[in-house]
């Protein structure tokens, strides 16, 4: 029979972008790890550094973003303290071969105002490169990072949203999670 000829009810139903998605999330895995993986991490940070200077613009009327590198020299030497302990995780979510997102997770002292536990998981980071973002690898690193506190004995996750990261936020709601206190930043008034 020609191509041309077939039944078009017959043809399969093209896949629903839902179902595409789910297709392309099963090739994710997962990798665990704490120094060792720092050097693959500088590209999904330095994504991470640039979306927060494109969404909160107004964020530079007070301080201007550090430029990605210079930010993640900065959050490396953080990543090197943490990670050389073993209160803190590394999840890395490597698809042919790349790292195409990450999560950095530490279990720290918890504070004054909260009822909850002596020592609560903090999220420290958490970035999907642009090209991965909406496919449920960060519904994996997240799924990892609530198995590995859970694993610790620890029941209390917190972490920080920068204003304006409306996506972030509803990442985090369909989690479970609300919101607990705003960071301001300003000036300190010059003394004459
Ligand atoms: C926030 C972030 C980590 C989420 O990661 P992600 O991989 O895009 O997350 P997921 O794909 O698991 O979930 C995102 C959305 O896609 C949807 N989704 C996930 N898998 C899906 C699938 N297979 N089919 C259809 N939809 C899917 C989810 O329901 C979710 O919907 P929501 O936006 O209403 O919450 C990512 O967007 C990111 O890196 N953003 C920039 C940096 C950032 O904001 N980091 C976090 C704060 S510091």
């Amino acid at each position: 029979m020609h191509p041309d000829d077939r039944d078009p009810s017959s043809d399969p139903p093209s896949l629903p972008s839902a179902q595409v998605k789910e297709r392309r999330e099963s090739s994710v895995t997962i990798q665990a790890g704490r120094a060792d993986l720092i050097p693959r991490l500088a590209p999904l940070w330095m994504a991470l550094q640039k979306h927060h200077a494109s969404i909160a613009p107004q964020i530079e009327r007070v301080r201007a973003f550090r430029t990605p590198e210079e930010s993640w020299s900065v959050r490396r030497r953080q990543y090197e303290q943490w990670l050389q302990h073993g209160d803190a995780q590394a999840l890395t979510a490597e698809q042919d071969g790349q790292a195409v997102g990450y999560a950095v997770v530490r279990i720290v002292p918890s504070g004054p105002t909260l009822q909850t536990e002596d020592r609560i998981g903090e999220l420290v980071s958490l970035s999907v490169l642009p090209s991965s973002r909406d496919l449920g690898v960060g519904s994996r690193l997240m799924e990892e990072v609530h198995r590995w506190l859970a694993d610790m004995g620890v029941t209390t996750l917190t972490t920080s949203v920068l204003t304006n990261n409306t996506n972030a936020f509803r990442f985090y709601k369909r989690l479970g999670m609300v919101e607990l206190s705003v960071e301001l930043v300003g000036t300190v008034p010059h003394r004459p």
